[in-house]
Parts: structure tokens; C-alpha cells; sequence
């Protein structure tokens, strides 16, 4: 690979997403800009806390156009709105589960927060949300600043120029319908959770900012960075220094007339890994700005048939995850809620969490790689996507973008995964996921990146893992739940395989059935009694097919804890959950838990 590469792509990238808002523009739209990246350790005022909300379920407040906040002027006046004598709403959390009457809504809250603006002249004011599910449109004293699709990444809206000294106000619709030619589309195998559900906060900068950088190992290298620091604003061409004061470290650049800076240096880096989650205080300082960030570096790729981690062949000890606190039964943001979930998987004896199937909040991702888990990241593209509509294909790079723009620091995220279980016979889809992973290998080169596919055939005991998606993967990821979903065909241990592209590593994406802890009420080999030694046989009898799987690189078991799902609707065993936890909502360890323990350890 040519050292180049890495660091051209910005600019590239960077014309893409001008072109496409240009586009927004055109057709009436004003969308929000990609957030800056390591919003956590810069210069911000929260706007957590309680905002005013209006619940909309019919949609009418668009209509009476609720933004403005209109007020009586005469006696004869009266306003059909208003935010004040109504309920709040904690921001960051989603609505379901703050309000009875929201438990299952899936539509409109409008949310309001007023705030007081000091800044001062010269400096920059960003309004920023670390995510807001599904739609929002975002208005400032009346003006509508912009809006965004997508439910689980940040974006920012600069407002320099349109804040008022003193008091101001935010209010924003927030919607959570399911969209068909979303991402993820309208059938998904999760609690809907919407609102504002991570962080929001107003980020001061200078005139011009550190806007992003990208400091990670070469690929293959385990003491040569190759990167970039992007600047924003008029001062483009800035001397820039990169500092580990650990490492006495200081490496200089200079922004070219874009803000662009390439930045290339070698260091004896002690390697991050789940045995030794290394991370190093990392200054990046320019003239006119400085931040801080806490970064780790460590090589990942696939030589031949093997995921190397540091040069080294490891094998991925992982679990699934959703973002759902389970005995709150409320999404997860907070990093005592990111815990819980990745204690539970280090107890586990894992050493890799797949965050499934959105992007995580950043909190849960800071926190996986401080205690040394590896980490996959995955946009929503979930099974049915309608890829032929022609706004799906932009909203694919946007997210993925959103996603990686934030991440990309984080040397525990390994993978990158763009689909998962979508099919071939969906028109479009193969075009534009091959062109998704293109895009996708421009904006970083150093790390895997995968699709998840359920289309292989299994019949008298043989797997045929076919599909023409895996050319673009780095793994072989196969969901598969034989002993659920499929009854197994023979004896596990005597399966056989047929695999499309023999060469490259295998990794078991999923696999499970479900159980209801402590379930005894009927007999323990039938699948419809939901009992714990069920799922329990289904993993061993999975243990003996694992070993029968050329180039097993590792496996993931569907999934921690048991999660909310309405499309579970066995009223005895399932009442609204997905039971394939390892644990149930409560926590306790089903039988099943003890046995994947038991591989982990030995493994
Ligand atoms: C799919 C999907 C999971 C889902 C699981 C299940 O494979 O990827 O999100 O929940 O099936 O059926 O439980």
C-alpha cells in the first residue's frame, strides 16, 4: 500500500459530502454537518438535563407550526400550543421509557430548551447532538437551523452567526416512525427507543479549529503512525505539532491551503490488546487550537486465513450486544449503563463485543477499548433495505461516515460491518454495498471490514456459503441458528462445508436459540417450552460444529442479555423479549451462560 493513500482521502472524501449537500440544498433541504471529532474533550456547556416537550401523535404540530412559540398579543388571542404547563423529558434518554404514555410510540415530540449565550467575539459556537432517533428538525429562535436522519450517530450545526446575546431557544422535532427507505428500515428485531438519546452540548471553538484528525498505526506497521489533522476555518495553512509526552514524542506539520496535514512518525509503542489496553495521552496542538484525546495503537488485518492482532493470529472470544440497559428497560448511553453490558461480557471471558446493529454511543465504545475489548461497529443496515431507492445509496455513506468520522481514533474498534442478513435477490443490493465497501476502504484502510450474511444453504449436514457479498469481506460472517431456527441435519461434529472464497477467515457472527431463565414447564427437548437445558444442548451441539469450520477465526453468540422486542410475542415465554440472552433481564446467568464460559476459558 502506497503511504499516500491514507492520507489523500480526505479531501476526496470531503467533495463527496459538499456535492451531496449541495444536492440538499437544490431540493429545499439544510442538513446538519458531520460533528467534529473528539467532542468529549473540548470546550462545551451541556444542554442536558430536562427540556419542555410537547407529545405530537397526530403530526399537527407541523401545521400549527409549534417552533415559533407564538404568544397572545391581544385579548381576543389564544395559541393552541404551548410548551409551558406540559411534561419534561430528560435529554440525553429516549422517551419510551420516561413516560407511560410513550411506552410504545413511535411518532412526534416536540422538545424545547432555552439557554443563555455568552460568547464572545472571534469565537465559534457549534450546537451539537450526540444522537437523536430517528428524524429531527432543529430550530433556533424560530429559524429552522437544519435536520437529520439517522438514529444513532452524531451531528452538529454551526450557529455562530445565528445566536442571540442572552437568551435563546432550541426546539426540536423529533420523530422515531419507521421510515421504508431508512436505515434500518421498518422491520427490525429491537426496541424502538426515540428522542434525544446521547448528550447535547454547545462546543465553543477559535475562528479556526482542529476539526479532525485521524492518528492510527499503518497498516501491518507496529511503530509507524500514518495519519492527518484537518483544520477549520480562515487561518487553513498552521503549523501543527503532535505531542506523546509519554513517549517524548513531538512530531511537526504544516496544514496545506485546504487545513490538511499529513502526519507520519514512528514511536516503541507499547501495543494495545485485551491483555494490555495500552492508551497514551495524545496532544494535538495547532496555532490556533489544542485537544487532547487518550489513543492506543495496534495493528489488525487478515494474512491469508488468519485475523492477525499485532502481527499475531488471535482468536475473536466474542458477544452480541444491544444498546438497552436491561434492568432499566431503557435505552443505554450513559458509561455506567456501558458497564453494565461490558462487564457482563468481560465476566464472559471475551475479548471482543459486537455493538449490533447501529453505532454505539461513544461512551460504551470509549469504555470497551479502556478495558480492552475489541470492538465492531456496525451501521443499520439491517435485512430489508430498500436499496433501489435513490436516496438510500447517499444515506448509506452518510452514516457510515458519521460512524467512522467518530470512531476512527479508537483502536479498539477492529471491524467496520456494513450489512447485516441483507439478501441478493433485493434489487441494488449488491451494487450498492460493493460500493459502500469501497468508500468505506478510501476512508481507512487499517481496519476489516465485513458483511454479515444468513443466505448459506444447510441440507444433509453440509453448509454452502455462497454468497457474492463475501468477495468485498474481510470475514466470512455467518448468522446461522442451527438447533432453533433450523433443525440440525445430522451429527454437528460430522458437518461439512462448502465455502465460496476458502480462504479467508470464518467467524460465526451469530448463533442461539432462545430460553426463559429458570422455565420448567414442560419437557426439556422441545424448542416450545422455552426451557434453559434446550438452549443449553444448542450450544454445546454448536461447540461440536465449530470445530468443524475451515479457517474458524472466531464466534459470537446472539446475544448477552435478553432485550426488548414486540415482535416477540409469546405471551408466556417471550412477553416482548428476544430470550436469547446468555443472561436474562435480571441478569441471571442461564444455563447456556456456563457453557460458552467454559469454551472462552479453554480457548
Ligand atoms: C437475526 C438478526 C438479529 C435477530 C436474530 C434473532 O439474525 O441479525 O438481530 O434478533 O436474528 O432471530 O433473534
Amino acid at each position: 500500500m502506497k503511504n499516500i493513500t491514507t492520507v489523500r482521502k480526505k479531501p476526496l472524501f470531503r467533495i463527496q459530502i459538499v456535492a451531496l449537500l449541495c444536492l440538499m440544498h437544490l431540493t429545499g433541504g439544510l442538513h446538519a454537518q458531520t460533528a467534529m471529532v473528539n467532542v468529549l474533550n473540548r470546550h462545551k456547556t451541556s444542554l442536558n438535563g430536562n427540556w419542555q416537550v410537547i407529545l405530537d401523535p397526530t403530526g399537527i404540530g407541523e401545521g400549527k407550526q409549534v417552533w415559533q412559540e407564538k404568544k397572545p398579543q391581544k385579548k381576543t388571542d389564544f395559541v393552541e400550543y404551548s410548551f409551558d404547563g406540559g411534561p419534561y423529558l430528560k435529554v440525553p434518554g429516549d422517551f419510551n421509557s420516561q413516560l407511560c404514555e410513550l411506552t410504545y410510540f413511535e411518532g412526534t415530540v416536540w422538545y424545547k430548551k432555552q439557554f443563555n449565550n455568552t460568547l464572545q467575539s472571534g469565537k465559534r459556537l457549534f450546537l451539537h447532538f450526540g444522537a437523536v432517533n430517528y428524524l429531527d428538525d432543529v430550530y433556533l429562535n424560530g429559524e429552522k437551523i437544519g435536520s437529520h436522519e439517522g438514529g444513532f450517530t452524531p451531528f452538529q450545526f454551526e450557529i455562530t452567526d445565528k445566536v442571540k446575546t442572552g437568551s435563546n431557544t432550541i426546539v426540536v422535532k423529533v420523530n422515531n416512525n419507521r421510515q421504508a427507505n431508512g436505515l434500518p428500515g421498518t422491520g427490525y428485531d429491537w426496541f424502538n427507543y426515540g428522542g434525544i438519546t446521547r448528550d447535547v452540548d454547545l462546543i465553543e471553538t477559535n475562528s479556526s479549529y482542529i476539526e479532525d484528525y485521524f492518528i492510527q498505526l499503518k497498516k501491518g506497521c507496529l511503530n509507524q503512525v500514518l495519519g492527518w489533522v484537518q483544520m477549520n476555518g480562515a487561518k487553513a495553512a498552521q503549523n501543527i505539532k503532535v505531542k506523546i509526552p509519554e513517549l517524548n514524542l513531538l512530531c511537526k506539520a504544516r496544514t496545506d491551503e485546504k487545513g490538511l496535514a499529513k502526519v507520519e512518525f514512528s514511536a516503541r509503542f507499547k501495543l494495545w490488546s485485551p491483555e494490555t489496553p495500552k492508551l497514551y495521552k495524545v496532544i494535538v496542538e495547532s496555532e490556533s487550537d489544542t485537544l487532547v484525546d487518550t489513543i492506543g495503537f495496534r495493528s489488525i488485518e487478515v494474512k491469508g486465513n488468519k485475523v492477525l492482532l499485532n502481527g499475531k493470529p488471535v482468536f475473536l472470544k466474542a458477544v452480541n450486544i444491544h444498546e438497552e440497559n436491561p434492568y432499566k428497560k431503557a435505552r443505554a448511553y450513559l458509561i455506567n449503563d456501558a458497564r453494565i453490558l461490558l462487564n457482563a461480557a468481560k465476566e464472559l471471558g471475551c475479548n471482543f463485543v459486537r455493538l449490533a446493529h447501529y453505532p454505539h454511543s461513544e461512551n460504551t465504545i470509549r469504555e470497551a477499548e479502556k478495558m480492552g475489548l475489541m470492538i465492531w461497529d456496525e451501521i443499520p443496515v439491517f435485512q430489508h433495505i430498500q436499496f433501489l431507492d435513490s436516496v438510500v445509496p447517499p444515506k448509506l455513506e452518510r452514516m457510515l461516515n458519521e460512524m467512522m468520522c467518530r470512531d476512527k481514533n479508537r483502536c479498539g474498534v477492529i471491524v467496520w460491518s456494513l450489512s447485516n442478513e441483507t439478501y441478493p435477490g433485493t434489487p441494488n443490493r449488491n451494487e450498492a454495498l460493493i460500493s459502500l465497501t469501497a468508500k468505506c476502504r478510501t476512508l481507512d484502510s487499517t481496519r476489516l471490514v465485513v458483511h454479515v450474511i444468513n443466505t448459506q444453504e444447510y441440507k444433509d449436514n453440509t453448509f454452502n456459503v455462497w454468497d457474492p457479498l463475501y468477495k468485498y469481506s474481510d470475514l466470512i460472517a455467518i448468522n446461522e441458528y442451527i438447533g432453533w431456527y433450523d433443525p440440525w441435519q445430522g451429527q454437528p461434529s460430522e458437518t461439512k462445508w462448502q465455502i465460496a472464497f476458502p480462504d479467508k477467515p470464518v467467524f460465526i457472527s451469530e448463533f442461539g436459540g432462545e430460553a426463559l431463565s429458570g422455565s420448567n414447564s414442560g419437557p426439556t427437548d422441545e424448542a416450545a417450552y422455552w426451557s434453559e437445558e434446550y438452549q443449553e444442548q444448542i450450544y454445546k451441539n454448536q461447540i461440536e460444529l465449530f470445530g468443524t469450520i475451515p479457517n474458524l477465526c472466531g464466534v459470537c453468540p446472539w446475544i448477552l442479555f435478553d432485550y426488548r422486542s414486540l415482535g416477540r410475542m409469546n405471551q408466556v415465554y417471550q412477553n416482548g423479549y428476544n430470550r436469547k440472552g446468555l443472561l436474562s433481564e435480571k441478569g441471571e446467568k442461564k444455563k447456556a451462560w456456563y457453557i460458552m464460559h467454559e469454551f472462552y476459558k479453554n480457548k
